[in-house]
């Protein structure tokens, strides 16, 4: 089958683009960049990607490329520093400069014989870069510009060498998907024969291997996630799987009870539930610092799977549902982009555990997730049920955690929720949460005059998460969410909707 190797410059859509060619159809594998030429060659790639990334090729410490590489006979596909490092390392010109160019751009199609063939004129590409390629290196010709990129696309077709100034991976590029396609089958002749049904085939046989008869634990969230992640494991190993679902006392609710009885009734999972709730609120009391709420909640997970794990014996793996948004936003690879968050499932564990890990959905977004859930026959309400952070609702608290602000934020959740699903509207949106802010302010109810709490609407669209548009929600239905909120729960008097887009804002507030 044929492989795509992307080498990875240190974008935060690197990812993206593995997964926009596993969209179509064929199979992908991301490599950190200073893998060698011959290593490179041994893999013998259908066809090879060098992703963006923040760095300009000037910088003293700038991630290089032997220029080897474009002589092993694999077509090479640049995309933003990619594009500029090909440029650099061919003999082109490269314009170091300070300014960034971000965000949508309009491209002027100049050549529609290769990579830009069937592309519109004047289409949206997004971009998100420094420095820009002034001049081709030799053989190559610039079949695509923008206002500010005069070589936004260059290509010697020849030698099937091609590179992009823009992002083709993210939604904004119009065309992307086209303009990939064209790489991987016009100018290289790949054939589609990936198909995500092997993605299960392949985890489960690669864990079984890796597992044989040791015991793996696996903690559920509740999430779609961390479940097809149990599947995924119990389809490998059976009952050597133990998975444990904490109630934290940060779930929404009815959640523990409901999903207790489907783990174990439904799916036959091997569950133990825990009920920490207490412990949780004791060791969240007095903290109003999310990365300290996300750090303790974390921290507090692993240290009851280890004590309920040390019951079971000899435990050596700790499966998790990390997926791909994860993944990036916690770590990004050697840019200069500082921490977004650290996410649950990566930066609350603490470097002392001694399992060894298994992320089988670690290269994946939150769709092909659901797409594998649906092969898993997950049933409908699980697989469309809108992501939940793993703190849970202690990231949708601003300030304290206390049980009474628990229950309020609870209710005004259950509201808003119940009103997206009567407007026809969950399957819609990506999220749809409240959250509750440490700030009172004053109304009138009655006649009299009442000073309390701030409900935060938020109702957000998004393919996979890293970006998000908040949603234009209809006026009637964002007065009866706020009617609804301020009439029935108890100490809450105002009702805010949330339009901010992500970036620059992240989907949930903590
Ligand atoms: P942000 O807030 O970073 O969220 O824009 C992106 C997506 O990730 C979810 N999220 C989490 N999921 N553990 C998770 O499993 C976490 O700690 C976590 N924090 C945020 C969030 O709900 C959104 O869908």
């Amino acid at each position: 089958m044929d492989k795509v190797l992307i080498l990875d410059f240190g974008s935060q859509y690197t990812q993206l683009i593995a997964r926009k060619i596993r969209e179509l159809g064929i199979y992908s594998e991301i490599l950190p960049f200073d893998f060698s030429p011959s290593r490179i060659k041994k893999e013998n790639p259908a066809a090879i990607v060098l992703s963006g990334g923040p760095q300009s090729v000037y910088k003293k410490d700038a991630p290089l490329l032997s220029p080897e590489i474009f002589k092993i006979g694999s077509p090479v596909l640049g995309i933003c520093y990619g594009l500029q490092l090909m440029a650099h390392l061919l003999g082109g010109k490269v314009y170091p400069s300070q300014q960034k160019e971000y965000g949508l751009a309009r491209l002027k199609v100049l050549d529609r014989r290769g990579l830009l063939a069937g592309i519109k004129d004047d289409t949206q590409v997004w971009m998100s870069h420094g420095d820009r390629v002034e001049k081709p290196p030799p053989g190559f010709i610039v079949s695509g510009k923008t206002a500010n990129s005069s070589a936004a696309v260059m290509e010697w077709r020849e030698r099937r060498l091609f590179g992009v100034q823009f992002h083709p991976e993210v939604i904004h590029t119009k065309q992307g998907k086209k303009i990939l396609s064209n790489f991987l089958y016009s100018q290289t002749g790949l054939k589609a024969e990936w198909k995500m049904d092997f993605f299960i085939e392949r985890k489960t046989e690669e864990i079984r291997r890796q597992v044989g008869r040791k015991k793996v634990i696996c903690g559920l969230s509740g999430g779609v996630d961390s479940l097809v992640t149990a599947l995924i494991v119990h389809r490998a190993i059976k009952d050597h799987l133990f998975c444990f679902f904490v109630d934290n006392g940060l779930l929404r609710r009815g959640h523990y009870p409901d999903l207790m009885k489907r783990f174990r009734n439904q799916l036959a999972l091997n569950v133990i539930g825990v009920d920490a709730s207490q412990l949780f609120l004791e060791r969240l009391k007095g903290i109003t610092s999310p990365e300290k709420k996300r750090k303790i909640i974390g921290e507090l997970f692993i240290r009851i799977f280890k004590k309920e794990a040390e019951k079971i014996g000899r435990v050596d793996f700790l499966a998790q549902g990390t997926i791909c948004p994860d993944v990036i936003e916690s770590h990004p690879v050697n840019g200069p982009s500082s921490q977004i968050k650290s996410h649950h499932n990566v930066g609350g564990l603490p470097s002392s555990l001694n399992f060894k890990l298994i992320e089988p959905l670690r290269e994946l977004f939150k769709d092909e997730v659901r797409s594998l859930a649906e092969q898993l026959r997950l049933g409908k309400d699980l697989i469309s049920q809108h992501p939940f952070p793993g703190p849970g609702l202690a990231v949708r608290i601003v300030g304290e955690v206390t049980s009474e602000r628990i229950d309020l934020l609870r209710e005004a959740d259950d509201i808003l929720v119940e009103e997206i699903k009567r407007a026809g509207l969950y399957e819609k949106l990506w999220q749809a949460f409240a959250v509750l802010l440490p700030v009172k302010s004053v109304g009138v109810m009655g006649d009299r005059r009442t000073y309390q709490s701030v409900v935060v609407v938020r109702l957000v669209r998004s393919a996979d998460g890293m970006t998000a548009d908040w949603f234009p929600a209809r006026p009637k239905l964002l007065a009866s969410i706020s009617n609804r909120i301020v009439n029935e729960v108890d100490g809450v008097n105002r009702v805010v909707y949330d339009i901010t887009t992500k970036p620059p804002g992240t989907i949930e507030w903590e």
